[in-house]
């Protein structure tokens, strides 16, 4: 038998009508906001993720789906989305036109261990504000993200939030974290004691039970903040609360990947069951320039769309579509049926041409289609020029069943399925 790869899963049912939904919803509110859709490819060379997200990160130095192609060139599958959108705004010469924002959604790639809500393809669904620096802009983008979770049911979250502040503040910063660090050393991981040297601020996001007890009593990058930066949270403190928008700020928030200054923030789900991050972001000040591209900002963030889908109700997404099922009774009356279904496609009526077995076989089939109504055409109906109608969900059976005049069928669809 074959399987799918670990950590991989298909989608379709229930799971694919939530992956709709959510994208629908967040591309409406996208466009609100003025971001338009990129695709970028789904393998960039390796440097693109290598140099933007950080060596010492647990994505590239663990994560990274990375193979020589045939032409011995070294590619990954890509692990995110912020590193391919950067790098095509420096390719396709967007630079003239700051401020951009894009959205994405598409399938990403970690070779990480799999569980509940963490995958080796999943799905992210992104925004990117690039060439705009503003506590204004992060309110704005972070009060999207917000929206976007409310418009899909999701009410119960939290956003942590905090700033890793200019390269000043990250400076004096990483003194403190590191004189503090180093009078633990032999009781860090050894992941911990070798970014102590080169990346001391990757052992806040260490998920080692030691390395946690000793950060939680690390100094904090509040108390290091220069002034602008200090100013700057501040002020979008200041705009967060006065959207109506709640936030924590959490002083250790330091994200999973290297490219992060100033904002940085988590959505965090607070009702029952899954309760890991289902996105996240932050602002960068250095990336585009990694790719060649001018000195400029940008702030984003993306969800997991995945554990977005964990958060919402099955029972809600098993049916989306009201669709029609056309039953002839026997062979005779196939071609009419045919010529139905055509009529009710050219409408916009979704409809599904129920072909084989006895009547009781057709019914049955049409139920597990998930038919709403269900057309039947034997005989006298043909002779008629009638419809038997048969509501599928309703029980109360003087109700169930309804004889229409073929000719009036759609307008009768359009409002019963209303
Ligand atoms: P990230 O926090 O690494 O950020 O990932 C964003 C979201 O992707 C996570 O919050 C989570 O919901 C989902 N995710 C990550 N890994 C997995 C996995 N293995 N299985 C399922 N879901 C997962 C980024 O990727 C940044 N590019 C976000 C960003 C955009 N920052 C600025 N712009």
């Amino acid at each position: 038998m074959f399987r799918p790869i670990r950590g991989m899963k298909d989608l379709y049912g229930t799971e694919i009508n939530k992956y709709n939904f959510i994208i629908d919803k967040a591309r409406h509110i996208g466009e609100k906001y003025g971001y338009s859709i990129i695709s970028t490819p789904m393998v960039e060379y390796t440097d693109v993720f290598q140099r933007s997200i950080g060596d010492e990160t647990d994505v590239v130095s663990k994560e990274m789906y990375t193979f020589l192609d045939k032409g011995g060139e070294s590619i990954t599958l890509r692990p995110e989305g912020t590193a391919g959108v950067m790098r095509a705004i420096v390719t396709e010469s967007m630079t003239q036109n700051f401020p951009i924002k894009f959205m994405y959604y598409g399938e990403m790639f970690r070779y990480d261990r799999p569980q509940k809500g963490r995958y080796r393809q999943f799905h992210q669904l992104g925004f990117e504000h690039v060439g705009e620096k503003s506590p204004y802009t992060d309110a704005l983008l972070i009060s999207m993200a917000s929206e976007i979770l409310n418009a899909i049911g999701i009410f119960d979250f939290k956003i942590d939030l905090n700033t890793l502040g200019d390269d000043k503040t990250r400076e004096g910063y990483t003194r403190g974290l590191v004189k503090y660090l180093s009078r633990h050393e032999e009781n860090l991981s050894e992941d911990s004691k070798r970014r102590l040297q080169k990346n001391p601020l990757r052992i806040l996001d260490s998920k080692d039970e030691e390395d946690r007890k000793i950060c939680s009593m690390a100094p904090i990058i509040t108390d290091y903040l220069s002034k602008e930066s200090g100013q700057y949270f501040e002020k979008l403190c200041d705009l967060l609360s006065s959207y109506g928008i709640n936030y924590e700020i959490n002083s250790f928030l330091v994200r999973g990947l290297d490219y992060y200054s100033e904002t940085a923030f988590e959505f965090k789900p607070t009702g029952e069951g899954y309760r890991d991050s289902v996105g996240g972001g932050g602002r960068y000040d250095k990336l585009l320039k990694i790719f060649g591209g001018p000195d400029a900002s940008g702030i984003g963030f993306a969800f997991g769309i995945e554990r977005l889908m964990l958060l919402l109700d099955d029972a809600k997404f098993s049916r989306c579509i009201k669709k029609i099922a056309v039953v002839p009774v026997s062979e005779n009356e196939n071609d009419s049926a045919f010529d139905l279904i055509r009529t009710l496609h050219n409408c916009d009526i979704a409809a599904e041409f129920i072909q084989h077995g006895n009547l009781s076989k057709k019914m049955k089939t049409a139920d597990r289609k998930n038919c709403e109504i269900a057309l039947i055409i034997g005989e006298e109906e043909y002779q008629n020029g009638t419809l038997t109608v048969k509501f599928m969900n309703l029980t109360n059976e003087s109700r169930k069943t309804k004889v229409v005049n073929r000719n009036d069928i759609v307008n009768f669809l359009k409002y019963s399925l209303e």
